[in-house]
């Protein structure tokens, strides 16, 4: 260190995995062409040419944005409109039985962010999957805290109430309260979506830890290209009325759902069940974004809040929304179907931008990919392979290669 300060980091300056795995797609894309190459390591979603998607219905809002909405300041907590706009961005036309809270964060970052630096004490552990979006770690991490996981799946690869129990009663057995984060519908990386029993079991073993406080917060991120909104959105009525010891949040994010990734939109929602633990959230809210990024972005809160207020743009956005979910959902399904063909273990995905395949030697076994021109993301014991990237006839393609690849490595 010259200047900076490590503060107990280990990684300044250590290469970036994912920047290197895709820099090698680029490089080998330029020598033998693209059609000759398949690049699984960008997550967002692409259409056939590669190119980013983008909502024609979200970019002629952005446009029709006069100076006012991008040149003034928002409120701290983001604007009325806004506030109200997320909550039935999330919940649309069902208002939940609770004392509903938003504040605007910088997308889903922001509100992972908020969370924990509100609902967790310096030196905290949080808890979350095995399988997780590994920022996780990065944003508890640079605020003082940590991440502590559990396994997500049992051997019948279904959610592991019985590991979540024990995780979560082990930390409470050294903090009096927990924030827990769960993503899903559509888990990155997995695209496991939680059922209804796993829910059950969730909030049973929550409820559990009487005497002890738990804070859920519920990672969306995928919610929107998850599947049919009512069906998607169920188990937000399980978080109503919840044990007198939890208080579920919600991280809604704009990135993927609305495709204005780049814009910095999201917010974090309290489901308070009560009026004086709303009002704790609003006042915590406004000193947590002051003292971070201050405002958020008013362009960006405009055009959420004239999409939620215009019926017919609502509307265009949903449909166009739903064509591309469409070719998300096939390109997945056809990646399963050929997996399971070729006698490839994966992960059980649900649906959204990515699939995971489990296998303890993952960074040998994604250079033999490498060397087949097929470039994938290493994370611990396992492959992600970004399906939301590929065409189907790429998706169709990988799984034969990566049980080649893993065969050839465990021999
Ligand atoms: C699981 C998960 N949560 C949250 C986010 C946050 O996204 P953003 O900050 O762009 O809204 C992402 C983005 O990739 C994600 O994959």
């Amino acid at each position: 260190m010259i200047f900076a300060k490590e503060n107990g980091r280990k990684t300044i300056g250590a290469p970036d995995r994912l920047f290197g795995v895709s820099q090698k797609a680029k490089e080998r894309i330029n020598q033998i062409g693209k059609v000759n190459v398949i690049n699984s390591t960008i997550g967002v979603l692409l259409d056939d040419d590669g190119k980013l998607t983008v909502l024609n219905s979200v970019s002629s809002c952005i446009k029709q944005l006069s100076p006012e909405d991008y040149a003034a300041y928002a409120p701290i907590l983001g604007t009325p409109e806004y506030t109200e706009a997320v909550k039935k961005a999330v919940f649309l036309d069902y208002k939940p039985e609770a004392f509903l809270q938003a504040c605007y964060t910088p997308g889903g970052t922001g509100a992972i962010r908020n969370a924990i630096s509100a609902y967790t004490c310096p030196g905290d552990k949080i808890l979350t999957s095995d399988w997780h979006w590994s920022p996780y770690r990065i944003i508890a991490q640079e605020i003082g805290r940590d991440i502590e996981t559990y396994k997500l799946f049992d051997d019948k690869d279904r959610f592991n109430a019985a590991e979540f129990e024990k995780s979560l009663s082990s930390l409470l057995d050294k903090q009096q309260q927990a924030l827990v984060i769960v993503n899903t519908p559509a888990h990155n990386p997995t695209g496991y979506t939680f059922t209804d029993e796993d829910w059950d079991n969730l909030i049973q073993a929550i409820k559990k830890q009487s005497g002890k406080k738990v804070v859920l917060l519920v990672d969306i991120a995928y919610l929107d290209f998850a599947g049919e909104a009512e069906e998607y959105r169920k188990f937000l009525k399980k978080l109503e009325h919840p044990p007198v010891n939890m208080l579920p949040l919600i991280a809604f994010s704009a990135s993927k759902g609305y495709t204005m990734y780049g814009m910095r939109t999201g917010a974090l929602i309290c489901m308070a069940p009560d009026q004086d633990t709303a009002k704790e959230f609003k006042d915590v809210m406004s000193v947590e974004c002051r003292g971070s990024w201050s405002n958020g972005n008013r362009a960006a809160m405009t055009v959420i809040s004239k999409i939620m207020n215009d019926e017919k743009l609502f509307d265009d956005v949903v449909a166009e929304r739903n064509i591309h979910m469409e070719t998300l959902k096939r390109r997945g399904s056809i990646f399963m179907e050929q997996a399971a063909r070729a006698g490839l273990r994966v992960c059980p995905y649900d649906s959204g931008f990515f699939v995971t395949v489990p296998c303890e030697n993952a960074e040998e076994v994604s250079l033999k990919l490498q060397e087949k021109n097929l470039f994938a993301i290493t994370l611990g014991p396992g492959i992600r392979v970004s399906v939301a990237s590929n065409t189907e006839k790429e998706c169709k393609k990988m799984p034969a290669l990566i049980k080649a690849a893993i065969d050839s490595c465990s021999r």
